[in-house]
């Protein structure tokens, strides 16, 4: 799955409905697929009568959904369960909670280390939830089993007001990527039937929502046991009022020339492809077990681009794999420079316990090296970036307005279709509008202009 936003963000308000007058606050760490889980969450709790609170301070029930992707992702949530102590030793009936990748990768390790924590639960037990809490008002309570039945069918999500709805299509992953935790916290594959997804989707347009994500570990091996991923898609497509279609993170071995026939027929598929590719080298990607060898992903490139020639890429890359030499590096260097990616998310390599690669791979490049790895292609990759959004200057753009920019008075933000962030001065549009921006000026992220009449 890509490395996508670390969103840590506040939740959606849920109406009050105070059945049982407790109030929750749900904080999320990690990639949309954590977002789309707090959104279930809240829908179940919602159902159990819950409402919901904007901070921790008001809320009976905290719960933190965590990420264990790298170890940094559970150094912070242990350094926010710290915070949160003081809390809970001034109201001991608050319920702490964990819940999420961390809560399964360490659920023994946190309860020791951190007695305050009352529940932790994860992925796969989140329809529990309100029992779990109940069960946590008197000793701890602990739920981490992995279902490979379970992918919440029938749960209504409460979405955070935007332009964009997750949807969750598929969960788990059964590729073991040798560095990844992946499949060890979030379970087998498993896909959520096609006619599920349909509802949510239209459910999501009548709310207001004018495009969906559609989201899953390795999103384009979906199939339900009728649909694949580009039948999925198709269906998605013929949903009245949305007006855009992204998903991610497709794996490169499962694209299927079907998939990219229709992205290029659907022009509500939007021409913005995450395509982890992770290293350059061939010897690395084999380490990895990442199942294609460079050839295979510069010719998934090149029918891509083929197929759709505005395509905008980006994609995940990792420093310093165990055995990573330097003409390894240089490799995954000289990969990035061929396919210019629009943006990238670059990290070093975390050994993460339970891995093949945490057992057998020792961790033969050290810190210092790594560091300097990745700033060597963040370097590159920001230099590239840069370029890439001078040459949008003129040119005229559809953008899906988000909300205010964060810098600038008067400003409002929005994204293109091939996921650029676009900045234009608001001039009385609404949030979640199509407009036209003309591009006059670019940073390494952003895209500046001014609204223009629609073109037809
Ligand atoms: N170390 C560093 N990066 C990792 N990723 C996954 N596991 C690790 C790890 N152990 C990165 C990969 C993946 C993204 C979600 O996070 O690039 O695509
Ligand atoms: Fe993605 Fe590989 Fe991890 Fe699966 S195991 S989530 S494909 S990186």
């Amino acid at each position: 799955m890509s490395a996508l936003l670390d969103i840590e963000g506040v939740q959606p308000e849920i109406p009050v409905t105070p059945v049982q007058g407790q109030r929750v606050f749900i904080e999320t760490y990690g990639c949309q697929m954590n977002v789309s889980d707090t959104e279930l969450m809240l829908g179940i709790l919602q159902d159990a009568g819950y409402a919901s609170a904007q901070r921790p301070e008001d809320a009976d029930v905290v719960v933190l959904n965590t990420c264990a992707i790298r170890e940094h992702a559970e150094e912070r949530v242990r350094g926010r369960l710290g915070q949160l102590r003081a809390l809970k030793y001034r109201r001991p009936d608050l319920i702490m909670g964990v819940s999420g990748c961390m809560a399964k990768h360490v659920s023994e390790s946190l309860m020791k280390d951190a007695p305050y924590v009352d529940l932790v639960v994860g992925p796969d037990s989140y329809r529990k939830l309100p029992d779990l809490i109940a069960e946590a008002r008197g000793d701890a309570a602990l739920d981490v089993r992995l279902d490979r039945g379970e992918f919440y069918a029938g749960v209504d999500p409460i979405r955070k007001a935007s332009s964009n709805a997750y949807i969750t299509i598929m969960r788990g992953c059964d590729k073991f990527c040798t560095f990844c935790i992946v499949p060890y916290v979030r379970g087998r594959e498993r896909s959520v039937p096609a006619r599920e997804i349909v509802r949510q989707a239209r459910a999501a347009a009548d709310a207001g929502f004018r495009e969906v994500t559609l989201l899953g570990q390795t999103v384009n091996s979906y199939r339900d046991g009728a649909c694949d991923f580009a039948d999925l898609l198709a269906m998605v497509a013929c949903v009245d009022g949305i007006y855009r279609i992204r998903f991610t993170s497709p794996h490169p071995s499962d694209f299927s020339e079907k998939v990219i026939e229709t992205m290029a027929r659907e022009k509500k598929i939007c021409r913005f492809i995450h395509l982890p590719v992770q290293s350059g080298s061939n010897r690395v990607l084999k380490a990895m077990q990442r199942s294609y060898t460079v050839d295979d992903y510069l010719g998934l490139v090149d029918d891509l681009r083929a197929a759709m020639p505005d395509l905008c890429l980006s994609t995940d890359i990792i420093a310093g794999f165990p055995g990573e030499t330097q003409s390894d590096f240089e490799a995954t260097l000289s990969l990035m420079a061929q396919v210019r990616y629009d943006s990238a998310f670059m990290f070093k390599y975390s050994a993460r316990k339970g891995t093949v690669a945490f057992r057998e791979m020792p961790d033969t490049v050290s810190e210092e090296e790594k560091g300097r790895r990745l700033e060597a292609v963040i370097a590159q990759q920001n230099c590239i970036s840069e370029k890439i959004n001078a040459t949008y200057v003129g040119r005229t753009l559809e953008v899906l307005v988000q909300g205010d920019a964060r810098k600038g008075e008067g400003l409002a933000a929005g994204k293109s279709d091939g996921f650029k962030t676009v900045v234009f001065p608001r001039e009385g549009v609404a949030d979640h509008a199509l407009v036209q921006v003309e591009i006059a000026r670019t940073t390494l992220r952003t895209l500046f202009g001014r609204r223009v009449p629609c073109a037809g």
